[in-house]
């Protein structure tokens, strides 16, 4: 069985200006002991704005947090309005990609095709993408959450080969979780990310199942990490809004500590 490291990413949607977001950053490498970057892989994901300056801070301090967006488009370069490519955001050393967020599903509707289109392209790039899933209330209550999630993973990953899979992180974010204050129990987290991994065994192999990292997002508070992070299939954690205070953030990432 692959050791999995676990990756605990900041998601800070449409929060931040650049000056904002470079003392985040810094505030998050002061309060953050070297121990806890050794243990957990983390990452942040600031608006585009925000990107060439925390990049800028990460590597001129040295800080060992990977630097990720929330978003992109599928082609490298074109008449796209208002969108950004790739290949825009691997020359910024960006090295994760959120697609297929809620989010951008509910609230700009991207199809499960776009998202497909969309992992490929972040792989193209030799970047990580963070393929989101996740159920509404209505499906879950209709006892459709795992159906609606199985067949998220299975059309996002859809044509991406098994070597690939092994790499790239998927988040489990229940819809009715992000935001609300409501996160989902640890066994009901397990169970979805569980159904996550066996997805992939069945479609791309052990190999793949057994090193594809997935992570829980909904509500993820310092209070409910650690009890998620004992999951056997939860590997990380997508944090929202209690990614935006450092201070909150790296207690999360300590949830080790906490017993
Ligand atoms: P919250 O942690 O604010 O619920 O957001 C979760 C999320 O959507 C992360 O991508």
């Amino acid at each position: 069985m692959a050791e999995r490291k676990p990756l605990i990413s900041g998601n800070w949607k449409m929060h931040h200006n650049h000056f904002e977001a470079i003392q985040a950053v810094q505030k998050l490498s002061y309060v953050l002991s070297s121990h806890d970057l050794e243990a957990v892989d983390v990452s942040v994901h600031p608006p585009f704005t925000d990107l060439r300056s925390v990049q800028t801070v990460i590597e001129s301090d040295e800080i060992a947090i990977a630097l990720g967006a929330q978003n992109c488009h599928w082609e490298n370069n074109g008449a796209y309005t208002g969108e950004v490519a790739p290949a825009m955001l691997a020359k910024l050393n960006v090295s994760m990609v959120i697609v297929g967020h809620s989010e951008r599903r509910e609230l700009f509707g991207e199809t499960d095709e776009d998202v497909n289109r969309k992992v490929k392209a972040v792989l193209a790039a030799d970047m990580t993408p963070i393929l989101c899933c996740g159920e509404t209330l209505d499906e879950r209550e209709a006892g459709g959450a795992a159906a609606r999630v199985e067949g998220q993973i299975r059309s996002g990953l859809a044509g991406v080969k098994a070597g690939q899979v092994s790499g790239l992180v998927v988040a489990y974010e229940p819809i009715w979780a992000i935001g609300t204050g409501k996160t989902a129990t640890p066994e009901d987290a397990q169970e979805m990310c569980g159904m996550v991994r066996s997805t992939v065994r069945s479609k791309w192999g052990d190999e793949a199942a057994d090193k594809v990292r997935i992570q829980y997002g909904g509500s993820v508070k310092p209070v409910t990490a650690p009890d998620l992070m004992r999951q056997p299939d939860i590997d990380g954690a997508l944090v929202g809004g209690a990614s935006l205070d450092p201070d909150e953030f790296a207690r999360i990432i300590a949830y080790r500590l906490v017993s």
